[in-house]
């Protein structure tokens, strides 16, 4: 497979990373907020945004999975890695690469609200409403993409692409 063409630079995606860690600096500056990564995807994501919050927080990470046929998501998700961190009464961001049929969110989201944070809200950098199969919008939002097939900065194709600096459209 190969990439067809660059659908946000390394330059865009640094500046939007930028603006997003303002926007959460401003808003939990004094809350000392657990952001949450979502494995595997988020993490270039999660570590660029992290160095735009510079203000006392802390860091978790949480796994799953969706099992399927290969190419369509069953709609099963099962947790891989549960957090660490005990949740009750704090300040909670989960941070994820890709909000796509939203079932994995789903799933996080319900996961973590039953520990009982005093909020919790969702960062994504990509939102592709085009294939929402879940109940789940984000609360902050890098880029809305169209409904394509990408990869890079963290999102893979059979486990590939994933140390792209840069998000790309697979060709087909
Ligand atoms: C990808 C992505 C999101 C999820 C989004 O993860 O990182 O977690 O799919 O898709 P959804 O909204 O349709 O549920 P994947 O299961 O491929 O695992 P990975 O993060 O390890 O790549």
């Amino acid at each position: 497979m190969e990439i067809e063409r660059i659908l946000l630079t390394q330059e865009e995606l640094q500046a939007r990373v930028k603006e997003l860690g303002a926007v959460l600096s401003a808003e939990y500056a004094e809350k000392t907020p657990v952001f949450v990564g979502v494995l595997r995807g988020a993490v270039h994501f999660f570590t660029d945004l992290m160095l735009h919050f510079p203000h006392p927080c802390q860091y978790d990470f949480i796994g799953a999975a969706s099992y399927g046929d290969g190419t369509q998501s069953s709609g099963q998700v099962m947790l891989t890695k549960d957090v660490m961190t005990d949740l009750q009464g704090r300040h909670v961001v989960v941070v994820e690469d890709i909000l796509d049929t939203g079932l994995t969110l789903r799933f996080v989201t319900d996961w973590l609200k039953g520990k009982n944070p005093a909020s919790l809200k969702l960062c994504v950098l990509l939102d592709k409403p085009a294939r929402r199969r879940a109940d789940i919008s984000a609360d902050y939002i890098g880029f809305t993409i169209p409904n394509e097939f990408v990869v890079g900065y963290g999102l893979d194709y059979q486990e590939l692409y994933r140390n792209l600096p840069y998000i790309g459209i697979l060709k087909p």
